[in-house]
């Protein structure tokens, strides 16, 4: 608490914050500011003492730490309560265990670097350290098993429209959950759930952003993207996450009192770059091909087969031709 209001101080003051002036306003002796200052120095701010004059903030690190997203963060409910990890196997799954527990909706997992990032499918997800944006967000929605999916299209929209806010660059999706720039891929979304029949107890929305990778492994090179690479400077992490949960709950808010997504799907489909293209739907045993024309109010893909039957696609794999994976 303390830590936070010195940090506040530091912040907003241009020039140097007094020790005597910190140590009056928070009712604390010197040596206990002094202490907070070292604290600080140990997390990686750069903060100048300067005796007779006191501290004076140089530089913030690059760490998606709780005090450095909830400073000046403008929501109600996501990432009020915030874990960071240096390092971690995977922040869905250390979501997931404090879904379990009983942790409060919104609360939001980060991690500067995953050891076992996941991706759909089963495939790994390569999140190397303090390049990218690993997080994932536990909600408690109170909507049946069926609508969940509704709830990464959601999500989708609102990291796309974040990216824009931030970088200017035009992000698209890929129903139904990539984002992808210039026909690579720069975001991957993994929504996975624990219910009963009826009931969702919680949703984990990972989301997963290269941010500011410079480059990717061979393998990768002609599929995926960064934010960096596409605008061709670095990318605070930081304004970038602080703009996602805002955006994300400015959708999910109203979504979680009527269950629908009626009201964003003109803005989805316009940001959509599966719809009006060739695409093929790759199920467990069939492969389909055809044309995407719009989306459902329940969030399937309505595809037009090439013998014209209609069908709609809930989930799978759906690769669009010109967008990487289906040349
Ligand atoms: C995909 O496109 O395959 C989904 C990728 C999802 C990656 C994110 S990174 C944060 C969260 N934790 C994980 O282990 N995966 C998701």
């Amino acid at each position: 608490m303390m830590k936070n209001t010195v940090l506040e101080f530091l912040k907003k003051t241009d020039g140097y914050v007094s020790g005597e002036e910190l140590s009056s306003t928070l009712s604390v002796s010197r040596t206990a500011i002094w202490k907070v200052i070292t604290q600080l120095k140990k997390e990686g701010y750069e903060i100048e003492s300067v005796t007779r004059k006191g501290y004076r903030m140089v530089q913030t690190p690059d760490l998606l730490m709780a005090q450095e997203i909830q400073y000046g963060l403008q929501t109600t409910l996501l990432g009020k309560e915030v874990i960071w990890f240096q390092h971690v196997g995977s922040t869905n799954e250390e979501a997931k265990k404090l879904g379990t527990v009983g942790a409060k909706e919104g609360t939001l997992v980060v991690a500067e670097e995953q050891r076992a990032g996941k991706g759909r499918l089963g495939r790994a997800w390569v999140s190397p350290p303090q390049k990218g944006i690993w997080m994932s967000l536990l909600l408690r929605p109170r909507i049946i098993p069926m609508d969940a999916s509704k709830i990464t299209l959601l999500a989708g929209l609102a990291v796309c429209e974040a990216i824009h806010q931030v970088t200017g660059l035009e992000a698209q999706i890929k129903w139904p959950n990539d984002i992808v720039i210039h026909g690579k891929k720069v975001c991957g979304i993994l929504t996975e759930m624990s219910a009963e029949m009826e009931r969702v107890n919680y949703i984990i929305v990972g989301i997963g952003i290269n941010v500011n990778t410079e480059c990717f492994p061979e393998e990768l090179q002609n599929t995926a993207t960064s934010l960096c690479i596409e605008a061709q400077q670095k990318v605070s992490r930081i304004q970038l996450l602080q703009r996602i949960l805002c955006t994300v709950e400015s959708y999910y808010l109203p979504f979680m009192a009527t269950g629908a997504i009626e009201s964003i799907l003109p803005i989805y489909k316009k940001h959509c770059a599966t719809i009006d293209r060739d695409v093929k739907v790759s199920g467990r045993n069939i492969e389909v091909l055809g044309r995407a024309v719009d989306i459902t109010k329940n969030g399937e893909l309505v595809v037009r087969k090439e013998d014209g039957e209609m069908i709609t696609v809930l989930s799978g794999e759906v690769s669009v031709r010109g967008v990487y994976g289906y040349i």
